[in-house]
Protein backbone atom coordinates (compact mmCIF):
# COMPACT_ATOMS: atom_id res chain seq x y z
CA UNK A 1 0.00 0.00 0.00
CA UNK A 2 1.64 3.36 -0.99
CA UNK A 3 -1.03 5.83 0.00
CA UNK A 4 -3.88 6.68 2.50
CA UNK A 5 -6.93 4.02 1.67
CA UNK A 6 -10.20 3.55 2.45
CA UNK A 7 -11.85 0.42 2.52
CA UNK A 8 -15.63 -0.49 2.95
CA UNK A 9 -17.66 0.08 6.28
CA UNK A 10 -17.71 -3.10 8.88
CA UNK A 11 -21.06 -3.46 10.74
CA UNK A 12 -20.19 -3.85 14.42
CA UNK A 13 -23.46 -4.32 16.14
CA UNK A 14 -26.92 -3.29 14.76
CA UNK A 15 -26.81 0.03 14.45
CA UNK A 16 -22.37 0.73 14.71
CA UNK A 17 -20.30 0.90 11.62
CA UNK A 18 -16.53 1.10 11.49
CA UNK A 19 -15.41 3.35 8.39
CA UNK A 20 -11.87 1.55 8.14
CA UNK A 21 -8.44 3.23 6.29
CA UNK A 22 -4.99 2.60 6.70
CA UNK A 23 -2.25 5.10 6.05
CA UNK A 24 1.24 3.84 5.38
CA UNK A 25 3.72 4.28 7.59
CA UNK A 26 7.54 4.30 5.88
CA UNK A 27 9.62 1.72 7.80
CA UNK A 28 6.75 0.60 10.47
CA UNK A 29 3.98 -1.03 8.19
CA UNK A 30 0.81 0.24 8.02
CA UNK A 31 -1.51 2.27 10.90
CA UNK A 32 -5.42 2.31 10.77
CA UNK A 33 -7.52 5.12 10.96
CA UNK A 34 -10.35 4.68 12.01
CA UNK A 35 -13.71 6.79 12.35
CA UNK A 36 -17.59 5.39 13.32
CA UNK A 37 -21.10 5.39 12.69
CA UNK A 38 -23.51 4.71 15.58
CA UNK A 39 -26.89 5.14 13.88
CA UNK A 40 -28.71 5.76 16.90
CA UNK A 41 -32.17 7.99 16.96
CA UNK A 42 -29.65 10.98 16.86
CA UNK A 43 -26.94 9.87 14.58
CA UNK A 44 -23.54 10.23 15.44
CA UNK A 45 -20.12 10.26 13.75
CA UNK A 46 -17.05 9.46 15.80
CA UNK A 47 -14.08 11.34 14.01
CA UNK A 48 -14.20 12.23 10.53
CA UNK A 49 -11.33 10.34 9.17
CA UNK A 50 -8.32 11.65 6.74
CA UNK A 51 -8.18 14.55 4.49
CA UNK A 52 -6.57 12.52 1.93
CA UNK A 53 -9.12 10.36 1.51
CA UNK A 54 -11.90 13.50 1.24
CA UNK A 55 -14.77 12.48 -1.10
CA UNK A 56 -13.61 8.83 -0.76
CA UNK A 57 -14.57 9.08 3.21
CA UNK A 58 -17.43 10.94 2.62
CA UNK A 59 -18.97 8.30 -0.51
CA UNK A 60 -18.07 5.72 2.15
CA UNK A 61 -19.88 7.27 4.95
CA UNK A 62 -23.16 8.00 2.17
CA UNK A 63 -23.43 4.33 1.93
CA UNK A 64 -24.08 4.62 5.71
CA UNK A 65 -26.64 7.53 6.50
CA UNK A 66 -27.24 10.71 4.40
CA UNK A 67 -24.77 13.01 6.17
CA UNK A 68 -28.00 15.68 6.07
CA UNK A 69 -28.92 13.09 8.96
CA UNK A 70 -25.82 13.65 11.37
CA UNK A 71 -27.25 14.97 14.80
CA UNK A 72 -23.56 14.75 16.14
CA UNK A 73 -19.83 15.26 15.27
CA UNK A 74 -17.89 13.35 18.36
CA UNK A 75 -14.66 14.28 17.87
CA UNK A 76 -12.28 11.97 19.88
CA UNK A 77 -9.34 14.95 20.19
CA UNK A 78 -8.42 17.46 17.72
CA UNK A 79 -5.41 15.60 15.53
CA UNK A 80 -5.14 15.72 11.97
CA UNK A 81 -6.08 12.20 11.61
CA UNK A 82 -8.98 12.09 13.02
CA UNK A 83 -10.55 15.80 11.85
CA UNK A 84 -9.28 15.62 8.32
CA UNK A 85 -12.98 16.04 6.43
CA UNK A 86 -14.29 17.80 9.43
CA UNK A 87 -15.15 20.93 7.95
CA UNK A 88 -16.75 19.81 5.20
CA UNK A 89 -19.08 17.54 7.78
CA UNK A 90 -19.90 20.23 9.37
CA UNK A 91 -21.13 22.23 6.19
CA UNK A 92 -22.75 18.52 4.47
CA UNK A 93 -24.93 18.44 8.13
CA UNK A 94 -26.02 21.57 9.24
CA UNK A 95 -27.87 19.95 12.15
CA UNK A 96 -25.07 18.45 13.85
CA UNK A 97 -23.33 19.37 16.83
CA UNK A 98 -19.61 19.02 16.99
CA UNK A 99 -18.54 17.29 20.36
CA UNK A 100 -15.38 18.11 21.98
CA UNK A 101 -14.10 19.54 25.17
CA UNK A 102 -13.44 22.91 26.13
CA UNK A 103 -9.61 22.67 25.03
CA UNK A 104 -10.44 20.97 21.91
CA UNK A 105 -12.74 23.67 21.14
CA UNK A 106 -10.15 26.16 21.70
CA UNK A 107 -7.96 24.15 19.58
CA UNK A 108 -10.37 24.14 17.01
CA UNK A 109 -11.02 27.70 17.57
CA UNK A 110 -9.45 28.85 13.78
CA UNK A 111 -11.73 26.63 12.00
CA UNK A 112 -14.14 29.31 13.22
CA UNK A 113 -17.27 26.99 14.03
CA UNK A 114 -20.09 28.86 15.74
CA UNK A 115 -19.99 28.35 19.68
CA UNK A 116 -23.93 27.42 19.09
CA UNK A 117 -22.63 24.51 16.67
CA UNK A 118 -20.60 23.06 19.66
CA UNK A 119 -21.53 20.86 22.36
CA UNK A 120 -18.88 20.50 25.52
CA UNK A 121 -18.94 17.09 26.91
CA UNK A 122 -16.28 16.54 29.62
CA UNK A 123 -15.06 12.65 30.45
CA UNK A 124 -17.77 11.36 33.18
CA UNK A 125 -20.60 13.03 31.15
CA UNK A 126 -23.24 11.04 29.19
CA UNK A 127 -24.94 12.45 26.19
CA UNK A 128 -28.35 11.37 24.60
CA UNK A 129 -28.55 9.67 21.76
CA UNK A 130 -32.19 9.57 21.72
CA UNK A 131 -32.49 5.47 22.10
CA UNK A 132 -29.03 5.61 24.25
CA UNK A 133 -27.40 7.18 26.25
CA UNK A 134 -22.94 7.22 25.92
CA UNK A 135 -21.06 7.77 28.56
CA UNK A 136 -17.53 10.04 27.55
CA UNK A 137 -14.64 8.99 29.14
CA UNK A 138 -10.96 9.41 29.39
CA UNK A 139 -8.83 6.87 27.71
CA UNK A 140 -5.89 5.25 30.00
CA UNK A 141 -2.98 6.48 27.36
CA UNK A 142 -4.03 9.45 25.13
CA UNK A 143 -1.79 11.87 22.87
CA UNK A 144 -3.58 15.54 23.30
CA UNK A 145 -5.36 16.70 26.46
CA UNK A 146 -8.68 16.94 24.99
CA UNK A 147 -9.21 13.86 24.51
CA UNK A 148 -12.17 11.58 25.56
CA UNK A 149 -13.35 8.29 24.18
CA UNK A 150 -16.92 6.49 24.66
CA UNK A 151 -18.57 4.44 25.57
CA UNK A 152 -21.88 2.77 24.77
CA UNK A 153 -23.69 0.20 26.97
CA UNK A 154 -26.43 -0.95 25.10
CA UNK A 155 -23.81 -2.52 22.97
CA UNK A 156 -20.59 -2.78 25.62
CA UNK A 157 -18.63 -0.86 22.50
CA UNK A 158 -16.05 0.91 24.02
CA UNK A 159 -14.89 3.96 21.30
CA UNK A 160 -10.99 4.21 22.68
CA UNK A 161 -9.48 6.98 20.53
CA UNK A 162 -5.38 6.51 20.32
CA UNK A 163 -5.64 4.75 23.11
CA UNK A 164 -4.79 0.50 21.94
CA UNK A 165 -3.77 1.06 18.43
CA UNK A 166 -0.93 -0.69 16.85
CA UNK A 167 1.42 -0.93 13.73
CA UNK A 168 0.54 -3.33 11.68
CA UNK A 169 1.78 -5.14 8.62
CA UNK A 170 -1.02 -5.45 6.47
CA UNK A 171 -5.06 -5.09 6.43
CA UNK A 172 -7.67 -7.09 8.38
CA UNK A 173 -11.01 -6.91 9.52
CA UNK A 174 -10.61 -7.78 13.23
CA UNK A 175 -7.75 -7.25 15.51
CA UNK A 176 -8.12 -11.21 16.44
CA UNK A 177 -6.94 -11.98 13.37
CA UNK A 178 -3.70 -10.39 14.27
CA UNK A 179 -1.22 -12.72 15.55
CA UNK A 180 -1.00 -11.93 19.05
CA UNK A 181 2.72 -11.71 19.41
CA UNK A 182 2.47 -9.25 16.34
CA UNK A 183 -0.75 -7.01 17.83
CA UNK A 184 1.40 -6.63 21.15
CA UNK A 185 4.73 -5.77 19.44
CA UNK A 186 2.52 -3.49 17.38
CA UNK A 187 0.56 -2.16 20.31
CA UNK A 188 4.32 -1.36 21.78
CA UNK A 189 5.18 0.03 19.10
CA UNK A 190 2.15 2.52 18.26
CA UNK A 191 2.14 3.48 21.99
CA UNK A 192 5.77 4.58 21.80
CA UNK A 193 4.87 6.58 19.38
CA UNK A 194 1.53 8.23 20.16
CA UNK A 195 2.26 8.08 24.07
CA UNK A 196 6.33 8.35 24.87
CA UNK A 197 5.27 8.97 28.71
CA UNK A 198 3.43 5.95 29.37
CA UNK A 199 7.35 4.74 30.40
CA UNK A 200 7.11 7.41 33.15
CA UNK A 201 4.36 6.75 34.68
CA UNK A 202 4.22 4.48 37.90
CA UNK A 203 2.83 1.09 37.32
CA UNK A 204 -0.13 1.67 40.09
CA UNK A 205 -0.78 5.10 38.56
CA UNK A 206 -1.76 3.15 35.11
CA UNK A 207 -3.59 0.64 36.70
CA UNK A 208 -5.82 3.55 38.47
CA UNK A 209 -6.46 4.51 34.76
CA UNK A 210 -7.25 1.09 33.61
CA UNK A 211 -9.81 0.29 36.73
CA UNK A 212 -12.71 2.22 35.22
CA UNK A 213 -12.09 0.17 31.57
CA UNK A 214 -11.86 -3.18 33.60
CA UNK A 215 -15.28 -2.00 35.59
CA UNK A 216 -16.89 -1.39 32.10
CA UNK A 217 -16.11 -4.92 30.46
CA UNK A 218 -16.68 -3.90 26.78
CA UNK A 219 -17.32 -6.50 24.11
CA UNK A 220 -15.69 -4.59 21.76
CA UNK A 221 -13.17 -2.18 21.43
CA UNK A 222 -12.92 0.47 18.84
CA UNK A 223 -9.83 2.07 18.66
CA UNK A 224 -8.85 4.81 15.71
CA UNK A 225 -5.99 2.98 15.08
CA UNK A 226 -6.56 -1.24 15.55
CA UNK A 227 -8.90 -3.28 13.46
CA UNK A 228 -12.37 -4.05 15.78
CA UNK A 229 -11.22 -5.96 19.02
CA UNK A 230 -14.11 -8.28 20.11
CA UNK A 231 -13.48 -9.78 23.58
CA UNK A 232 -9.65 -8.88 23.79
CA UNK A 233 -10.16 -6.04 26.60
CA UNK A 234 -7.96 -7.95 28.71
CA UNK A 235 -5.43 -8.52 26.48
CA UNK A 236 -4.90 -5.17 25.32
CA UNK A 237 -4.74 -4.15 28.87
CA UNK A 238 -2.14 -7.11 29.17
CA UNK A 239 0.27 -5.39 26.10
CA UNK A 240 -0.66 -1.39 27.16
CA UNK A 241 1.15 -2.41 30.23
CA UNK A 242 4.12 -4.29 28.67
CA UNK A 243 3.88 -0.89 26.59
CA UNK A 244 4.71 1.06 29.78
CA UNK A 245 7.99 -0.66 30.53
CA UNK A 246 9.13 -0.20 26.71
CA UNK A 247 11.67 1.78 25.05
CA UNK A 248 10.69 5.13 23.40
CA UNK A 249 12.15 5.04 19.97
CA UNK A 250 12.28 8.13 17.90
CA UNK A 251 10.28 9.13 15.14
CA UNK A 252 10.41 8.37 11.55
CA UNK A 253 14.04 10.44 10.32
CA UNK A 254 14.52 12.53 7.52
CA UNK A 255 15.38 9.76 4.91
CA UNK A 256 11.65 8.58 6.01
CA UNK A 257 10.39 12.08 5.23
CA UNK A 258 11.59 11.89 1.78
CA UNK A 259 9.81 8.30 0.91
CA UNK A 260 6.48 9.75 2.44
CA UNK A 261 6.85 12.85 0.87
CA UNK A 262 7.56 10.38 -2.79
CA UNK A 263 4.52 8.28 -1.98
CA UNK A 264 2.59 11.68 -1.63
CA UNK A 265 4.19 12.92 -5.08
FE1 LIG B 1 -3.77 11.50 18.40
FE1 LIG C 1 -4.90 9.28 16.12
Amino acid sequence: MQAPTMFDPQRIAADTYTLPAYLPVPGAGLLPVNAFLIRAAQPMLIDTGLAALGADFIDRLSQLIDPADLAWIYLTHTDPDHLGNLAELMALAPRAHLVTTFLGMGKLGLLQFPLNRVYLLNPGQRLDLGDRTVLALRPPVFDAPETTGLFDPDNRILFSSDCFGALMQQPVETAQSIHPDALRDGLINWTMVDAPWLPLVEASALNRAIAPLRQLQPQVILSSHLPPAWGLTDRLIDYLQLARLATPTPGPDQQALEQMMAIAA
